[in-house]
């Protein structure tokens, strides 16, 4: 079977074609996911260019089952404004070009921030085990599929759990002292748990969380985004409530289970966000029935939780997901444990919840 390294090596001739550098040196080949022989990867284009394409397809496809490969999957990405600079910025710069620039970079960071571009959407609920890491990873990968730029922090600090459900294997790459963050489905994942070795617990309390937090934001490489997704901690505690105050713009969906307790706790996460006046896109009622093999659904988990707490907090209920996990196998090259492919029932709510979700932030700033 081929190594990450190898397919590197063996897509070393393909070229960037406005400056002749190699796309593998460029690190303009990403996301590299090889399992039993298939491979899925990104090659990332200044231009999204048809025919620059077709032809880059065309010889990874003829390279790669050349080499072995028995199934190749290729996704393109426009690079990001830093990813051009390194490309077209190829010139030795001057000392003031370096202090402008070092200037830029730190303008950067805060931008993330600041940006008036980008829709900061965080996660929450009251209780823990609702499934809102899944309905973040899930909302992430299909607003990617709509065509956003999409990033993803694992605010969950203690618990991550994003890079393990998006079958991210990898840790990511740093280059000049930024952090890259890792691909996936589109999607650019910064997580906790890409720090910590063997999943051992963390121990580091208060301020350092409020610390590492902050850095996802203002060290991590994430280009330019359309929406940047938060999937924050169950509860209404410190890594919360620092999100809050760290984003104050940042919208928030409730998950909650139809289970009439599971709302009336999740109403305690709502009535945090409305006390730190962010506003509330909606809510995902999530394990909401079981479709059986009659095609009934039932509703194991009782009924009604997500509307009520959608009445309760002004607010719409933007989905119904049901239960059952997706059905992938760990032999497909793009494999994750937890998202639904867009062709499935589930993966076609989350669609829908993508462009409900995109019609809220977009449409209203007309
Ligand atoms: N619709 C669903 N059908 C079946 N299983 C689901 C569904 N949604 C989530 N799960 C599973 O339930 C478990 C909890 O989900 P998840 O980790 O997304 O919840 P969470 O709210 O983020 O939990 P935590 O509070 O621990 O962060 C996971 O094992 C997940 O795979
Ligand atoms: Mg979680």
């Amino acid at each position: 079977m081929l190594s990450k390294e190898q397919v590197l090596q063996l897509l070393q001739p393909l070229t960037e074609k406005h400056s002749g550098q190699s796309l593998s040196e460029l690190q303009f080949i990403r996301d590299i996911m090889i399992k039993e022989n298939h491979i899925s990867l990104t090659v990332v284009c200044l231009s999204l260019d048809e025919q620059e394409q077709s032809e880059i397809r065309a010889f990874v496809e003829q390279t790669l089952t050349g080499a072995g490969a028995e199934g190749v999957h290729i996704r393109f990405r426009e690079a990001s404004e830093h990813e051009r600079q390194t490309v077209l910025g190829t010139e030795e710069p001057t000392d003031e070009e370096v202090l402008r620039k070092g200037h830029a970079a730190g303008m950067e960071r805060n931008e993330l921030l600041n940006s008036p571009d980008v829709h900061f959407i965080a996660v929450a609920s009251g209780k823990g085990g609702v499934g809102k890491s899944t309905v973040t990873v899930n909302l992430a990968a299909a607003l990617a599929r709509q065509g956003k730029r999409v990033g993803l922090i694992d605010a969950d600090i203690y618990g991550f759990s994003v890079p393990d459900m998006m079958g991210i294997e990898e840790g990511p790459a740093v280059i000049d002292d930024r952090i890259q963050p890792v691909e996936r489905y589109g999607v650019k994942v910064m997580s906790m748990g890409f720090f910590i070795r063997e999943n051992n617990p963390v121990i580091w309390r208060g301020p350092m969380l409020g610390k590492m937090l902050r850095q996802f934001f203002s060290d991590v490489d994430w280009g330019e985004l359309d929406y940047l997704l938060l999937d924050l901690p169950p509860g209404t505690g410190d890594v919360a409530l620092d999100v809050h105050q760290m984003v104050p713009q940042s919208r928030e969906i409730i998950v909650t289970t139809p289970h009439a307790t599971a709302a009336f706790v999740a109403a305690r996460a709502g009535a945090m966000a409305l006390q730190t006046d962010h506003e509330i896109l909606g809510i995902v009622e999530n394990m909401s029935y079981y479709l059986n093999s009659n095609g009934e659904k039932d509703y194991v988990f009782g009924r009604g939780g997500g509307g009520r707490l959608a009445e309760s907090l002004h607010t719409s209920l933007l989905a119904q997901i049901p239960l059952g996990a997706p059905d992938n196998h760990p032999s497909e090259p793009d494999f994750s444990p937890s998202v639904y492919k867009s062709s499935t029932e589930t993966g076609e709510l989350y669609n829908e919840l993508a462009l409900q979700v995109i019609k809220q932030c977009e449409h209203k700033e007309g």
